[in-house]
């Protein structure tokens, strides 16, 4: 009898943490870095070729462009919003401009640009 009331006790906290878990991520500023995370990971945006197919998130592995991973210990919010909406402001050590697509502010809705400034906050 005693250990069906354990069990019982156990499978209740196990669905409470199962519940809790799954809530939305809010780290920088209530934007959905799952949903950032998805759209940079997408191989076509709009009619572009996404983020992913020339930006690596293994450290210092060049596709085209530079390494997403450490980027928010390399450029606060503001940094990595102009980085995306006009790439050429200030380019990368190394890298020529006019290679980073420069229509950002047209293929992606504020939200979506919110959502990927905030996954790549996440990028530490
Ligand atoms: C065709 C290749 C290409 C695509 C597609 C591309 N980028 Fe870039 N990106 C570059 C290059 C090259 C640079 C480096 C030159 C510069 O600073 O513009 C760069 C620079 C950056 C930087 C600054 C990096 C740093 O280390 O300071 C950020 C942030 C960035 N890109 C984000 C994005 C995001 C987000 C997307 C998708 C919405 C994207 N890029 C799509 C080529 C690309």
């Amino acid at each position: 009898m005693r250990k069906t009331i354990y069990f019982i006790l156990l499978a209740v906290l196990a669905l409470t943490l199962v519940a809790c878990g799954g809530g939305g991520d809010d780290a920088s500023g209530g934007a959905d870095t799952g949903a950032g995370e998805k759209l940079f990971a997408q191989a076509v945006i709009g009619t572009q070729a996404g983020c992913i197919t020339c930006h690596s998130l293994t450290p210092d592995e060049v596709i085209v462009g530079p390494s997403m991973a450490g980027i928010a210990s390399r450029g606060d919010e503001a940094y990595i919003r102009e980085s995306i909406l006009t790439p050429d402001a200030q380019l990368v050590e190394g890298f020529p401009a006019g290679t980073m697509p420069q229509v950002w502010g047209d293929e992606l809705s504020d939200a979506q640009l919110d959502q990927i400034v905030a996954y790549l906050l996440t990028l530490k």
